[in-house]
């Protein structure tokens, strides 16, 4: 087969504008400082050595035909970082490449990689189900269905630049590897998604023997054929998740009215204008005081937990924090399934560990609603709110929750006018 960038389907929808020759204004400067300050705040940094930056660069070439200038990239060279815990070797297909992204694009669209157990048959449900590419890859519901109808505890986040995410899904301390996110989906049975599980091989096969587009690109990407390979072993579902997550690593968007007002390439209207100053701090409120957003919605993905490759230098952040949606008991509780990133023996020992979230990256908010960890926030509006109340347990009879992030505490008075700008500021992050 021959692929070509141009065939890459939604890809090209994100490709960037090559944006040289910019002047930053000073309040994009004064953004800009803000945004690289993130990165000191990083647990864990490395600077790459040059067989290390050798492998990141060949593996960028497909992916970054440009990135803004100063933007950093997904780390990609995988498993050769001194710190294993954030980057274990898994003996992953180490170049990305046209095809492997095209394999990963089919796969991802595929309702035939799903079955339903309860109706004893395959198909129904695919990973594009639940992220929607004309959604930002999210899929417009508080939570989402499986294929046979289970519900997920949590709302679908979207996946553009999950490349840059150093820990996957709302709440979880140490998953930074799509591949094995994608066998959640796949094989999990709490909630089912995807419900491979117990029939792998009979999917595998028939998905196989009835595309020769599956059986093309195996035999590119990882040199065995089908049907002559079959009976050796040769296929697995590590191959699955391998062209998964490289398709998923080729999702990346920096082409927004924001990153062209960083660039220096937008004029802002007054609001949008007002609406950076307020969400960044550095104008206060009419009331006079000041929003904190940015110092959790940080860095160039409006969130403190990423890893990427800056000038050669690889940072890794992540935080969790609780936000005071929930106070069920009056002592702080959330709701079951839904505690944050904490295990239950965790928060016997501590208590104060509960409800805390990944802050989401703000990168397309205005078009993913609903909001939160479980999509209780139906707009932008009641996200607001939420925060001016000082979290929306407040509002509740049980009240504050008393673990909420120090932060968020403070709650603060916010005018009309103020929240629509703020509003016109996220509306520039896509
Ligand atoms: C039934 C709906 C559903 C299906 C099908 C599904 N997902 Fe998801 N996905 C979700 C939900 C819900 C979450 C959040 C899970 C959580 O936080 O516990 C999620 C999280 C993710 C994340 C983490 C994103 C981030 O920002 O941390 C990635 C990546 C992802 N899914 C990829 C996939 C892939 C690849 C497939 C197909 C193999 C897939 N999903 C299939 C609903 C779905
Ligand atoms: C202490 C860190 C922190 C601060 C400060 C903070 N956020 Fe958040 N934000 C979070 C976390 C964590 C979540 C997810 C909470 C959950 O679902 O339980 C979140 C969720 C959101 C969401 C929903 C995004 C989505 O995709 O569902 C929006 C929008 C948002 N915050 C905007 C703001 C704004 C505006 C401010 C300032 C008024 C702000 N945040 C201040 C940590 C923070």
């Amino acid at each position: 087969v021959k692929v070509s960038l141009i065939s890459f389907g939604f890809l090209t929808l994100f490709t960037m504008q090559c944006s040289q020759n910019s002047k930053r204004d000073g309040l994009a400067s004064d953004v800009w400082q803000r945004i690289l300050a993130s990165e000191d705040g990083s647990t864990f940094m490395e600077q790459l050595d040059a067989e290390t930056l050798g492998e990141h660069q060949r593996n960028m070439q497909v992916i970054a035909e440009c990135l803004p200038a100063g933007y950093p990239e997904p780390y990609l060279p995988l498993g050769r970082l001194s710190r294993k815990s954030i980057d274990p070797p898994l003996g992953r297909q180490p170049f990305l490449d046209e095809n492997i992204i095209e394999l990963g694009r089919l796969l991802f669209f595929d309702e035939r990689l799903s079955f339903s157990e309860q109706h004893g048959i395959p198909g129904g449900v695919s990973c594009s189900s639940c992220h929607l590419p004309e959604l930002y890859f999210t899929d417009g519901k508080s939570q989402s269905q499986g294929v046979q109808g289970d519900l997920t505890p949590r709302n679908s986040p979207g996946i553009l630049n999950a490349a840059y995410a150093s820990t996957l899904t709302w709440a979880n301390p140490v998953f930074p590897i799509l591949e094995m996110q994608a066998r959640i989906p796949l094989f999990g049975d709490d909630p089912i998604e995807m419900g491979l599980r117990g029939r792998e091989q009979e999917v595998l096969k028939k998905l196989l023997s009835e595309d020769a587009n599956y059986q093309q690109l195996f035999a590119t990407v990882f040199g065995v054929q089908y049907p002559r390979d079959w009976d050796l072993g040769l296929f697995d579902y590590n191959q699955i998740t391998a062209a998964l997550a490289a398709y998923e690593r080729s999702l990346i968007s920096f082409d927004t009215k924001f990153d062209r007002f960083l660039q220096g390439q937008e004029v802002l209207s007054e609001t949008e204008h007002k609406g950076v100053q307020l969400f960044y701090g550095l104008a206060p409120l009419a009331s006079g005081e000041s929003l904190n957003c940015s110092q959790c919605h940080s860095g160039f993905l409006l969130t403190n937990s990423f890893h990427y490759v800056r000038e050669g230098r690889y940072y890794n952040r992540q935080s969790f924090h609780n936000t005071g949606l929930y106070n069920i008991d009056g002592q702080g509780s959330y709701p079951p399934k839904n505690k944050g990133f904490a295990s239950t023996l965790q928060l016997e020992e501590n208590p104060a560990l509960m409800g805390q979230f990944r802050a989401p990256a703000l990168r397309f908010v205005a078009s993913t609603a609903p909001y939160g960890h479980d999509g209780s926030l139906p707009s932008l509006e009641a996200v607001i709110e939420h925060y001016a109340a000082g979290g929306r347990a407040s509002l509740s009879e049980q009240g504050q929750n008393p673990y909420i992030d120090e932060l968020v505490k403070p709650g603060f008075r916010i005018e009309v006018d103020e929240v629509e700008a703020l509003v016109d500021f996220f509306k520039m992050l896509e």
